[in-house]
């Protein structure tokens, strides 16, 4: 059992900027990252892809489905059965799509086993809604990272204009709200902190003062 590999969990709700501090802290600790939203995304992928219902009824064929992808992370990018797909998965209508699948709970135990396997020497960053509560609940270190439905709405638009995405702030901050709603109140692992999870409400940090709050409390934990 790896209980002796390190792992630093970082959850939070949607646009929050976990992704980013994830991908930053794994790269200064030389780490490897698990982005556990881009798997609920494949998965979500997947399936739309199959015609399966993104419900109750379609719930069996996508743990199946789910427990069985073809996935390979290669540098930035990400493929699902020999095709790139990282732009896709980052859609905002993936991001509903995933939404939905991941309140599903057979296809939450069906990604279980994928995401243990991302732990390994020397340690592991690990970013979503439940790598503190369910997934690496042993973690010695978690971060429940925080920040206004108005701030990460202007985050996510500044994202999707710079990539050419035209959308409207209105709109973003309706979906992000939307989103919130359905991972916090969803019955299998909802959005929460672990009760040992550090708070961070990054509103007024920059990544750069993000990421050295994580590292000075990582270094507090030494020896874990
Ligand atoms: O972090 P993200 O936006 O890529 O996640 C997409 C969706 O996947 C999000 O709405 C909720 C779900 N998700 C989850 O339920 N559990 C995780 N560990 C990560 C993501």
């Amino acid at each position: 059992a790896p209980e002796h590999i390190p792992v630093i969990c970082v959850d939070g709700p949607t646009a929050s900027g976990k992704g980013t501090l994830a991908a930053q802290l794994a790269s200064q600790l030389g780490y490897h990252l698990l982005d556990s939203g881009a798997l609920y995304r494949i998965t979500a992928l997947a399936a739309a892809q199959a015609g399966l219902a993104l419900n109750a009824s379609g719930e069996d064929a996508i743990a199946n489905m789910a427990a069985r992808l073809n996935i390979a992370f290669k540098n930035d990018q990400v493929w699902l059965d020999g095709a790139e797909v990282t732009e896709q998965i980052r859609l905002e209508a993936t991001g509903m799509q995933a939404s939905q699948v991941s309140a599903l709970s057979k296809v939450r135990t069906a990604l279980v086993a994928l995401q243990h396997s991302f732990r390994r020497l020397p340690g592991l960053v690990a970013d979503g809604r439940d790598m503190g509560t369910v997934i690496f609940p042993d973690a010695p270190l978690k971060v429940f990272l925080t920040a206004s439905a108005e701030q990460r709405a202007q985050r996510r638009y500044k994202q999707l204009i710079s990539k050419g995405n035209p959308t409207t702030l209105d709109s973003l901050r309706a979906d992000l709200e939307a989103r919130d709603a359905r991972d916090m109140s969803r019955s299998a692992s909802p959005l929460k902190p672990a009760q040992d999870a550090l708070l961070m409400d990054n509103s007024n940090l920059s990544i750069e003062e993000s990421v050295n709050q994580v590292l000075t409390w990582w270094q507090d934990k030494q020896p874990f």
